[in-house]
């Protein structure tokens, strides 16, 4: 089926920052400006027509010097354990995170905490 998408800045999206606007190039009307420390999360709830394994793809934006790794948390168990989002060069330059995840059938819970003091890059949305 067709990926759905879930943008960071809105409900039932929950953004662990501020939700900004002011870096061009963003679907929907903003991003997640996570909280620069350990933890500080985006959150989605997606839903699955059955429970399996399901493709995602994380848009962001990291435009400092460093890596920004965070786990991805389905259902509150670590699915992936620091992904990388590597630099993209600026804030405006938008880059695309596709992992596979093992989903339950109905709403899942998906959870990008972020592992170091920098925090999360500015996350755009989830395709689901
Ligand atoms: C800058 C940038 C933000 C970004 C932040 C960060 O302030 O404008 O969009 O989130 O750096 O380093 O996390």
């Amino acid at each position: 089926a067709a990926a759905t998408r879930h943008e960071a800045e809105s409900a039932p999206a929950i953004c662990d920052g501020v939700v900004e606007s002011n870096h061009t190039g963003y679907s929907g009307s903003g991003f997640c400006n996570g909280g620069n420390a350990v933890g500080a999360a985006a959150q989605f709830t997606a839903t699955a027509s059955a429970a399996g394994t399901a493709t995602v793809a994380v848009r962001y934006a990291n435009g400092g010097a460093a890596d920004r790794p965070a786990d991805l948390l389905v259902n509150g168990a670590v699915a992936h354990a620091g992904v990388t989002f590597a630099p993209t060069g600026a804030w405006t330059a938008w880059g695309t995170r596709t992992l596979t995840v093992p989903v339950n059938a109905g709403a899942n819970t998906l959870r990008l905490s972020p592992t170091t003091a920098d925090g999360l890059a500015n996350i755009d949305y989830l395709d689901f």
